[in-house]
């Protein structure tokens, strides 16, 4: 059960925001599942490792020239190249958890802003201190 599903519940009363909101529910529920399936870190792990393999074999045709032709700065160039694989590698390491901190923190928004200070937003649009409130106050755009 995919816990980013449209529901009722996610109404806040204005048309125009209720349909950005069930749009971007829709993108949230996509990602939920490609994270649960392990569609996202497939396409990303399969570009990182591709990645990974064929800056290898490019640093290593760099460093071969920088050899033969005795570059001076050949030392330093070659420290790049391995901060580039030891950064890259902590990285692809980490994907996983970015997965699923970004899973809680976009539950956490749905539940806390959308839920939450959106519906406060509408609550005053539609009530007695608003300059639109009483003559169609719902569709008052954003
Ligand atoms: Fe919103
Ligand atoms: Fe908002």
């Amino acid at each position: 059960m995919n816990p980013f599903t449209w529901d009722e519940k996610y109404l806040v009363g204005h048309p125009e925001i209720d349909a950005d909101h069930r749009a971007l529910l829709r993108m949230t529920e996509e990602l939920y599942d490609q994270i649960k399936d392990g569609t996202a870190q497939d396409r990303l792990g399969g570009v990182l490792a591709r990645l990974a393999s064929y800056s290898k074999f490019h640093f290593e045709t760099e460093e071969s020239l920088m050899r033969r032709t005795a570059y001076r700065d050949y030392d330093q160039h070659r420290r790049e190249h391995e901060r580039f694989t030891t950064t890259m590698s902590h990285l692809t390491k980490r994907m996983e958890d970015i997965a699923d901190d970004l899973l809680v923190f976009l539950g956490g928004w749905v539940d806390e802003h959308t839920c939450g200070a959106d519906r406060r937003v509408m609550e005053h649009v539609k009530g007695p201190e608003s300059p639109g409130s009483g003559t169609n106050a719902s569709s008052i755009g954003a």
